[in-house]
């Protein structure tokens, strides 16, 4: 898992002024907003005695403890200590980890790091939202495998003939050959488009609903974004689109929470979301029942130890982004969180300790970042080689 990443923290339509518990990259978290209406992520653990602050209540702009009251504000800062004299200081340590949030698309996204606002990878775009002639489904899905599995499988274009009934017109004797794909590099990540035969399940039940020019192709854009976004673009015909958008949560090693919200420029009558939903949810579920059976449950620690052909190239190109990400010393040591569980409780760095000393909690372990080569070749993470929307 890593660090210095946007993830989807909560839906907005569920941050209210009841403290909301969420878990993320292994560490906990409260969530509220305030009575500006302002989202707030800080670290769940109480600087006092580690109560879990997600227990207590919003009192005001502030999260307060369950436990003797201690009252924080959305930047983590202690104001009230009920049981001080009422002119007695605060303590400087008497403060926890604020995250930056932003809201999109619906969804409450906490910047998990420390990087400074014009360092931080952005957020997945999803361009179609709120636009004229687009509507939204979203649908939350938890599932207990890694997401970095449930990346490589998005960037795995081999798979939909025989995981997917909607994907592609599958022929027994004469198997979809997959042709060399293009690497497109976009900001963060890289994507490709392929063409597969339209299934006969979109011809029989669909094609009239929408009043569709007949369809003997689909177009799939797909790629992903950051550690841990992806999208997936299909084109059945030009006048009907779908462009789904992955914000995948690492809720723990081996645990899921993906915010899935796919767009559509047809069909938008409000009593179509269902069917969406339900296909949607029939995709996943397809997809799941073999991400849940995968070993190792992690990726394995080098290619060797599985055999990847060509169709795999663009998930091989992923793995090699991770490795970029893991020099610029973002990787969370996973190794050393375990061995101190139970015992340290951790705080992933936020923007301010890098103005300030005062922590009550050890800093989240990360695998150290590289030095001079590797460093050299992280610099072109980020060059926007081709925009990542098509045509
Ligand atoms: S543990 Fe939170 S106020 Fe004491
Ligand atoms: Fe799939």
């Amino acid at each position: 898992m890593f660090i210095n990443f946007w993830y989807a923290a909560e839906l907005s339509e569920n941050v209210t002024n009841e403290p909301v518990a969420v878990h993320m990259l292994g560490q906990d978290f409260v969530v509220f907003r305030d009575t500006a209406g302002v989202a707030h992520c800080l670290s769940n653990v109480c600087a006092h005695r580690g109560a879990a602050l997600a227990n207590g209540k919003v009192a005001g702009d502030c999260i307060e403890c369950p436990y003797h009251g201690w009252r924080y504000d959305g930047d983590g800062q202690c104001q009230t200590i009920p049981s001080l004299e009422a002119d007695a200081k605060i303590p400087p340590r008497a403060r926890v980890d604020a995250y930056p949030t932003v809201e999109r698309y619906g969804i409450v996204f906490a910047f998990l790091g420390d990087l400074p606002e014009e360092e931080r990878p952005p957020i997945m775009e999803c361009k179609e939202w709120g636009q004229e002639g687009w509507r939204a489904t979203t649908i939350i899905f938890d599932w207990d495998f890694d997401y970095k599995r449930s990346i490589e499988n998005a960037l795995d274009p081999a798979h939909n003939e025989f995981v997917h009934t909607t994907h592609i017109d599958k022929k027994e004797d004469d198997p979809f050959r997959i042709p060399p794909l293009d690497l497109i590099n976009h900001d963060w990540g890289t994507g490709f488009h392929i063409e597969m035969p339209a299934p006969p399940m979109f011809e029989e039940k669909m094609r009239d609903t929408a009043g569709r020019d007949k369809a003997s192709i689909f177009h799939i854009h797909a790629g992903y974004h950051g550690v841990s976004s992806f999208w997936t673009f299909i084109e059945p015909t030009p006048k009907f689109i779908r462009r789904q958008h992955f914000y995948e949560t690492p809720v723990d090693v081996g645990k899921t929470r993906i915010f899935t919200v796919d767009m559509r420029n047809a069909m938008c009558d409000p009593k179509d979301d269902e069917r969406m939903v339900y296909m949607d949810t029939l995709v996943m579920d397809e997809d799941a029942k073999v991400l849940l059976g995968i070993r190792p449950v992690l990726q394995p620690t080098t290619n060797i130890k599985e055999n990847l052909v060509q169709p795999d190239s663009h998930m091989a190109h992923y793995r090699e982004k991770l490795k970029e990400w893991t020099a610029l010393g973002w990787r969370i040591d996973q190794d050393e969180v375990d061995r101190n569980q139970m015992k340290v409780a951790y705080a992933i760095p936020s923007p301010a300790r890098r103005t300030s000393k005062h922590w009550t909690l050890d800093p989240l372990p990360l695998i150290p970042a590289a030095t001079g080569a590797a460093t050299a070749k992280v610099a072109s993470i980020g060059s926007n080689v081709r925009d990542r929307q098509p045509e």
